[in-house]
């Protein structure tokens, strides 16, 4: 089984690098990308071409090639911090720009919901939104999301490594026991 492990993270040896290590360890043989590596482009200084000419102006930028990797992998896992109540930017913009990708491979997208799994880190709550484009992006695939809430462990929200806490350390593979059996 070929694993794609995607941190949305701002930095490398935080959280995120840690939980993709641990999934790394589980399924080896795993690839490990960091979308703040890429060079994507934001939603800016155009005039909606995906939607009007169904093609985005910056296809030529490294987002059509990131979801066309996905393809050569069984499952994705996405590992995604909340920063501001949120997911990260990084995250809403692989979104966001993915309406010029689905656009033109519409037809993959029921495979790539349905291969497609989500760690979240951030304490939700009733002022935030957090799952909410989870929600949105999971449509079809329900129950293949994991959010690990610092304050739910008794941790704070900048601690880290939140894998050093038994009690996420065994939700993760409690999560991942699940995803392995799809
Ligand atoms: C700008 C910023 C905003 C953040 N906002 C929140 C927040 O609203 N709620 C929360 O639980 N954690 C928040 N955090 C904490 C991150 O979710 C946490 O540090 C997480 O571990 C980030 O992943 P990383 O360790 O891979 O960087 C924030 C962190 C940053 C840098």
């Amino acid at each position: 089984m070929k694993s794609m492990i995607v941190s949305f993270s701002a930095r490398k040896g935080g959280n995120c690098e840690a939980l993709a290590e641990e999934i790394q360890s589980r399924i080896p043989g795993s690839d490990t990308l960091w979308f703040a590596d890429l060079n994507v482009q934001l939603c800016a200084r155009c005039a909606y071409e995906c939607i009007y000419k169904g093609v985005c102006k910056y296809r030529d930028d490294d987002l059509y090639d990131f979801y066309e990797k996905t393809r050569a992998y069984d499952k994705v896992f996405y590992i995604v911090p909340m920063y501001s109540g949120n997911p990260s930017s990084l995250f809403f913009l692989s979104q966001e720009r993915g309406q010029g990708y689905w656009s033109e491979n519409e037809e993959y997208y029921p495979e790539f919901t349905r291969k497609l799994y989500i760690v979240g880190i951030g304490n939700t709550n009733e002022q935030t939104s957090f799952s909410y484009p989870f929600l949105n992006l999971l449509e079809h695939s329900k129950g293949k999301m994991l959010i690990l809430e610092p304050h739910r462990y008794g941790l704070g929200s900048l601690d880290t490594p939140l894998l050093k806490k038994r009690a996420v350390y065994d939700d993760l593979h409690r999560f991942l026991d699940v995803c392995l059996q799809h």
